[in-house]
């Protein structure tokens, strides 16, 4: 018996890192107990960015379109995958921008999602992608795992949104619920984006790269933080759990490193040397100062470390892994 997993939102940042490790493997624990990966549909609005994945793969299927189209779906509620990895999403900068849009992808799609998987034969294992920015809080604080939600954007209102839908439709026993609650990913490669979390990974990849990066918040700003790695590694442990380790409350929010930009910066200059760090421009943006200041600094999260997740062990083992994986470093 095999079992196939969709992921949605596949060609994503996120997503082809899980889509890449499950390709490299055989089995994997799911629910509780190893299993043959059959099919894995790998599901975008375009699918090329995986076209070279697939080609060496013959278990990889991809199916290009928006969940918010019903043929979509009806593809989908055919396959009826038992393990769905719902990474799909319209992410913090553009939800806050185009508040239809956020509302269409975040919300009515993942509710559409649920819908499907609710009429499948079985209920299938259901990991949704939340994000630490469903918390707001005073002042940069350190905040609980368990801390009431209070989203100050339209993106942690509708990834809230979504995490109580899982939790209701899990309730139910329509799925198998459990909601990952991201941590700021750094250090993220490609461009630098509007997107306010930008320098977090701006501020270390680019001077790594030899070019210049803005510092638009305070050094003394606390940042919980997780690698690309660690979260690929971590949304795997979400398929391995059974679903009676949750004990009913499907949301995770997982482990970080809580570091200051100022640890940031040591670091980035044990690893690139000054002339790395000198690449670092301070240019205070109060907009973006403002947003992140209500961003808690630290997260405590016994719940989710008993539970198997786990935090990178520091912000220099972060780096240098990022840097380990840089072309031009790797060659040498
Ligand atoms: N990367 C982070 O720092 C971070 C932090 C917290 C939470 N998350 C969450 O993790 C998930 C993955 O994040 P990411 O960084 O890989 O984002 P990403 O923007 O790189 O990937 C999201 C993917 O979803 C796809 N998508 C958007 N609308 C779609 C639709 N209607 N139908 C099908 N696909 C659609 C996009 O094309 C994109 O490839 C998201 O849900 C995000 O909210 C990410």
């Amino acid at each position: 018996m095999t079992t196939d997993i969709l992921i949605t939102g596949a060609a994503g940042f996120i997503g082809k890192a899980v889509l890449t490790e499950l390709s490299s493997k055989d089995q994997i624990d799911m629910d509780g107990a190893p299993q043959t990966i059959g099919n894995i549909l790998a599901l975008d609005l375009s699918t090329d960015a995986l076209l070279d994945l697939a080609d060496h793969d013959p278990r990889i299927r991809l199916i290009s379109g928006s969940l918010a189209d019903k043929d979509i779906l009806h593809q989908i509620a055919a396959a009826q995958p038992k393990v769905i990895v719902h990474l799909a999403a319209v992410v913090s900068s553009a939800a806050e921008a185009d508040f239809r849009l956020g509302v269409d992808v975040n919300v009515n799609a993942t509710i559409g999602l649920i819908d499907v998987a609710r009429q499948f034969n079985a209920a299938p294992l259901f990991v949704f992608s939340s994000s630490v920015a469903v918390f707001s809080c005073a002042d940069n604080d350190t905040i609980d795992e368990d801390t009431l939600p209070r989203p100050m954007s339209s993106y942690g209102t509708q990834k809230l949104i979504g995490e109580l839908m899982v939790r209701d439709a899990s309730r139910k026993g329509m799925i198998r619920g459990r909601t990952l609650r991201f941590p700021t990913i750094s250090v993220r490669p490609g461009k630098p984006n509007a997107a306010a979390s930008s320098f977090a990974s701006g501020i270390i990849r680019e001077p790594l790269a030899g070019r210049q990066a803005v510092l638009p918040v305070g050094k003394d700003l606390r940042l919980h933080l997780a690698s690309p790695e660690r979260a690929c590694s971590n949304t795997l442990t979400a398929i391995a759990l059974p679903q009676d380790a949750l004990h009913a409350e499907t949301t995770i929010t997982l482990p970080g490193v809580s570091v200051t930009v100022a640890e940031m910066l040591e670091a980035l200059q044990k690893i690139g040397g000054d002339d790395a760090v000198g690449r670092v421009i301070e240019q205070h943006d109060t907009k973006v100062a403002q947003i992140v200041r209500s961003w808690p600094g630290e997260i405590r999260t016994p719940r989710a470390e008993q539970m198997g997740f786990k935090a990178d062990e520091s912000i220099e083992q972060i780096i240098e892994l990022h840097a380990s994986l840089m072309p031009e470093r790797s060659k040498s």
